[in-house]
């Protein structure tokens, strides 16, 4: 494959149209109009890899995105496994989905037939309808090669909704939360906003993500006569842990005399009775614990397992006490 430097073609695409005071432009725009390209536009075939289609000339957001678990939506383990390998079809729609933008954002997401190994790829939020030129950006650049034309909706967490709505509800619970009071989105989190740069980071700021798992949540104890008072705060807008049936949050007791106590938080499977018990949006929390030695516990921790059954020694630390 051919790779660019990204640097190289901006400055070739600003070269070609947008720079009036080259006096090489317009002869240069005429020769470029003469000879059609080789290559079709980017946005025109979504079963070209993103590698190809958008990575030459986007790089830092391609490497971004190849960390992200939109990227990872078809062939993450635990997806195939569950999924039987996606021979359950009704798993396919949001793991490889087509334009969200084409086939609507008040609709559950519909399966894309071609270059599913890309999971929730480029043009899955960034395409517009079929026949469409273009890609959906937050301003108009009719320059660029892609063609970026300004879409309201993805600047909205209505470009979520296709995906993260129908089988998890985590719109319905953001729409109560103090974060959409404060008027922001699901993107202020998750396509966090980088110190000097004009775009967003497309990368793993979710579940895998140790260091943002615990900006999610506030963990205090005190000791109130015979009791231990473990206080929770749920910092995000939606459930914690959110939306995945894998996680569970952990508080973890130990006593002096060594026994240990667990509570767990998670999102029952389908086929569990149990009640939901993860902290809703912004919920503060306040559990306690007998002392049955009338003493502080020697050590309070709140954990995040990635899966129910991995050892208390591998997930990750969200606080501990003392
Ligand atoms: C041949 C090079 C090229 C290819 C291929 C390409 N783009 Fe672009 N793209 C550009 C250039 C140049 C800009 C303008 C950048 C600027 O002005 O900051 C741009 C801008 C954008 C923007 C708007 C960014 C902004 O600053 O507002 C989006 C969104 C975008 N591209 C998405 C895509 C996607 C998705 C693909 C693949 C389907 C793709 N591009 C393929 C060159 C390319
Ligand atoms: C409505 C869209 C949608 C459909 C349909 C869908 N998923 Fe997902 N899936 C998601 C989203 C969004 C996530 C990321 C959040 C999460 O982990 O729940 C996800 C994540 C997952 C994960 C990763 C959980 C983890 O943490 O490892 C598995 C496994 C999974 N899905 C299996 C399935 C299976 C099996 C089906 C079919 C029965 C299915 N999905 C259908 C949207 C969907
Ligand atoms: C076209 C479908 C689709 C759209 C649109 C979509 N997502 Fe996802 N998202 C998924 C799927 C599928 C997964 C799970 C992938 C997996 O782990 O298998 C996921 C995973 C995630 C995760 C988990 C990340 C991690 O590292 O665990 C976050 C956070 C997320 N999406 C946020 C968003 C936000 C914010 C938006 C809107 C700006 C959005 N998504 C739009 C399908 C989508
Ligand atoms: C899950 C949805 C989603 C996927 C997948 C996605 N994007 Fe984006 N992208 C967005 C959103 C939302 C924004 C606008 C964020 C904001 O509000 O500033 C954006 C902004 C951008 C921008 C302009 C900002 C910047 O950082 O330069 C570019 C360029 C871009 N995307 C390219 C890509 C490319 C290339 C891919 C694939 C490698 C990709 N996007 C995959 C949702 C997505
Ligand atoms: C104030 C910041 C913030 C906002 C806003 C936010 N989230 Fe989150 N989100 C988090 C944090 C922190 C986590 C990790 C802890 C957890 O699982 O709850 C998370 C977890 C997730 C996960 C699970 C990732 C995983 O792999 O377990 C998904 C999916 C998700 N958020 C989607 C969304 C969607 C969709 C929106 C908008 C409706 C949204 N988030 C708004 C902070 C935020």
């Amino acid at each position: 494959m051919r790779r660019a430097r990204p640097g190289a073609l901006l400055l070739l695409a600003l070269g070609l149209a947008a720079c009036p005071e080259d006096p090489q432009a317009p002869a240069r725009r005429a020769r470029a109009a003469e000879s059609p390209s080789e290559a079709p536009p980017p946005w025109a075939e979504p079963w070209r890899p993103a590698l190809v289609a958008c990575a030459p000339c986007h790089e830092r957001v391609f490497r971004e995105w190849s960390e992200s678990a939109h990227a990872r939506a078809w062939t993450d383990r635990n997806a195939r496994q569950s999924s039987r390998e996606f021979a359950r079809v009704e798993c396919r729609a949001c793991h490889a989905p087509q334009a969200v933008l084409a086939t609507g954002l008040d609709a559950i997401a519909v399966e894309r037939e071609v270059q599913r190994e890309d999971g929730v790829h480029c043009l899955s939020c960034h395409g517009l309808s079929r026949g469409e030129a273009g890609v959906a950006a937050l301003r108009d650049l009719p320059a660029a090669p892609c063609r970026p034309r300004r879409v309201e909706a993805l600047a909205t967490n209505a470009l979520c909704f296709p995906c993260h709505e129908p089988r998890q509800g985590t719109l319905g619970e953001f729409a109560r939360s103090a974060a959409a009071a404060r008027g922001e989105l699901c993107s202020t989190c998750h396509f966090p906003a980088q110190p000097g740069r004009l775009g967003r980071s497309h990368g793993d700021w979710g579940g895998a993500n140790e260091r943002f798992v615990r900006t999610g949540l506030r963990f205090d104890c005190r000791i109130e006569g015979a009791e231990l008072v473990v206080a929770l705060q749920n910092l995000t807008p939606h459930r914690f842990p959110a939306e995945s049936r894998s996680r569970a949050l952990v508080l973890r007791v130990e006593h002096f005399s060594g026994a240990v106590e667990h509570r767990s938080f998670r999102r029952p499977n389908e086929d569990e009775s149990q009640v939901d018990e993860r902290l809703l949006p912004d919920e503060r929390r306040e559990l306690r614990f007998a002392l049955p030695e009338g003493a502080s516990p020697a050590r309070v921790e709140a954990l995040m397992k990635s899966f129910p059954l991995q050892p208390d020694a591998a997930a990750f630390v969200l606080g501990r006490w003392p």
